[in-house]
C-alpha cells in the first residue's frame, strides 16, 4: 500500500454531505482496488461550522486546509444563514480558503458527454462534443477588492460600494495557466473583459496581450467582451477552447456553460495556487452546483460532479492519471446505460438515488480495473 497524500474532506451543507459519502467511498475504492491510500481528515466549513464552532471556518480548519496536499470541498449555504453579515455567512468559509491559500487558478470545464447531449436546453447540434474550459480568477477583483460596504449617507440614504481591480502581477498569473493548458489541449485562448467601459477591464486586456507577445505567441489569442462571450456561449460554444477571465464574469460565465451540459450536477472544479519551490501547488476541489437545500437529505443529488472533483484531485494534485482516467471512463460507461438522477433524468432512461449511481460508477470501475 502506498500513501498518495493527505485530503481535507469539508462537506459543508445541504447535498454536501451526502455527495462527500460517495467520494469517501471511491477513496476506499482506491484502497482496496489500486493499493492507493490518502490520510483522511474531516472538517466543518459553512453554515454547519457556523452552527457548531461559531464561524464559517475556524482557524484550525484552515490551517489543516494549508498543510493538506488536496481539499475536497462539498458546498455551503443555506435558508437558515441567510441575513448574516458578509464576514458570517457560509460563503465566507469558501472565500477564506481560497484568499489563504492563495488559489488563484480557478478550472472550470464543460465537457457534454454524447449520453447527454439530449439532456441539455440547446440542441444537440450545438452542444454535441463540446469541451471548453473556463480558468477564473478567484482571489482578485470585485470579490476581494476595497473599499467595500455599505455606508450611512444621510436623508435616509445609504450607498453600498465594491472595487474592482486588478493589477499586472495577478492578470499573469491567471493568464499564464490559461496559456499553458492550452497547450495541452486545442492552444486556444480567449480572454474574457468589458475593456469597453472598465479600466480593470482595460488593463486585463493589454496585459494578456503583453504575456503572450513575450511568451506564448505559438498559442492562438483572441479577446471577447464579457456580455458577447454570454451570448456566443449559447450561440456556438465549440468555437471555444479555453475562456480565461476575472473573479465575477468567471462566476457568471461558468454557470452558463454548465447548463450547456445538462445539468450543472455534472460539473466539477478545481481552484490551484502558485505551484512551490517541488512543482507542488496548493488545491481545492469542488463541484460547480451549490448545496441545494431544496433537495437536501433525500439522495436524489447529482453526485457526479462530486467525484469527478475528486477525479481532478487524482490527476492535478497527485498524478494519478490512469485512476482519474479510470473514474472519467466509468461515469461515461454509467451514462451510457441510461442511469440518471433525477436532474439529467430523460424519457426512457432509468432514474436513480445518489447512492445508487455512485454504487453503479464503483461497479463500472471494478469491470474497467479487472
Ligand atoms: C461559485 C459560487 C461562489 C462564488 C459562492 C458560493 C460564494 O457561486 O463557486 O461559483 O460566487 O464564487
Ligand atoms: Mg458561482
Amino acid at each position: 500500500m502506498s500513501v498518495a497524500g493527505s485530503l481535507l474532506l469539508l462537506p459543508g451543507d445541504g447535498i454536501g454531505p451526502e455527495v462527500m459519502r460517495q467520494v469517501r467511498r471511491v477513496i476506499d475504492w482506491m484502497a482496496r482496488r489500486r493499493g492507493i491510500e490518502f490520510a483522511i481528515e474531516e472538517g466543518l466549513v459553512g453554515g454547519a461550522a457556523i452552527d457548531a464552532q461559531g464561524t464559517p471556518l475556524a482557524d484550525a480548519t484552515m490551517e489543516k486546509a494549508q498543510a493538506a496536499d488536496a481539499v475536497i470541498f462539498g458546498a455551503v449555504g443555506g435558508a437558515k444563514w441567510e441575513g448574516l453579515g458578509f464576514d458570517m455567512r457560509p460563503e465566507a468559509g469558501l472565500l477564506r480558503l481560497r484568499k489563504e491559500m492563495d488559489l488563484f487558478a480557478n478550472l472550470r470545464p464543460a465537457v457534454v458527454f454524447d449520453a447527454l447531449v439530449d439532456a441539455s436546453t440547446l440542441k444537440p447540434d450545438v452542444v454535441r462534443g463540446l469541451d471548453l474550459m473556463i480558468i477564473r480568477e478567484l482571489t482578485g477583483g470585485v470579490y476581494f477588492g476595497e473599499p467595500r460596504g455599505i455606508s450611512d449617507i444621510g436623508k435616509g440614504q445609504r450607498r453600498g460600494i465594491n472595487t474592482q481591480v486588478y493589477t499586472t502581477a495577478e492578470i499573469h498569473r491567471v493568464a499564464r495557466v490559461a496559456f499553458e493548458l492550452a497547450r495541452k489541449r486545442g492552444n486556444k485562448v480567449c480572454s474574457v473583459e468589458k475593456h469597453n467601459v472598465m479600466e480593470s477591464g482595460l488593463l486585463w486586456k493589454e496585459e494578456v496581450i503583453a504575456l503572450h507577445q513575450k511568451e506564448y505567441q505559438d498559442v492562438e489569442l483572441s479577446h471577447m467582451l464579457a456580455d458577447a462571450c454570454a451570448m456566443q456561449l449559447v450561440r456556438n460554444p465549440r468555437q471555444f477552447d479555453v475562456i480565461v477571465t476575472d473573479n465575477l464574469f468567471g462566476d457568471m460565465l461558468s454557470d452558463e456553460a454548465a447548463m450547456l451540459t445538462g445539468s450543472i450536477g455534472m460539473l466539477p472544479s478545481a481552484s490551484l495556487g502558485a505551484p512551490d519551490a517541488n512543482g507542488k501547488r496548493k488545491a481545492l476541489y469542488e463541484p460547480v452546483h451549490g448545496s441545494a437545500p431544496d433537495i437536501a437529505g433525500r439522495d436524489i443529488a447529482n453526485p457526479i460532479a462530486m467525484l469527478l472533483s475528486f477525479g481532478m484531485a487524482l490527476r492535478w494534485s497527485f498524478d494519478l492519471h490512469a485512476e482519474a482516467d479510470l473514474l472519467e471512463r466509468a461515469v461515461q460507461n454509467v451514462l451510457k446505460t441510461g442511469m440518471r438522477t433525477a436532474d439529467i433524468m430523460q424519457p426512457g432512461m432509468a432514474r436513480c438515488s445518489t447512492s445508487v449511481m455512485a454504487d453503479t460508477i464503483m461497479r463500472e470501475m471494478d469491470k474497467l480495473a479487472a
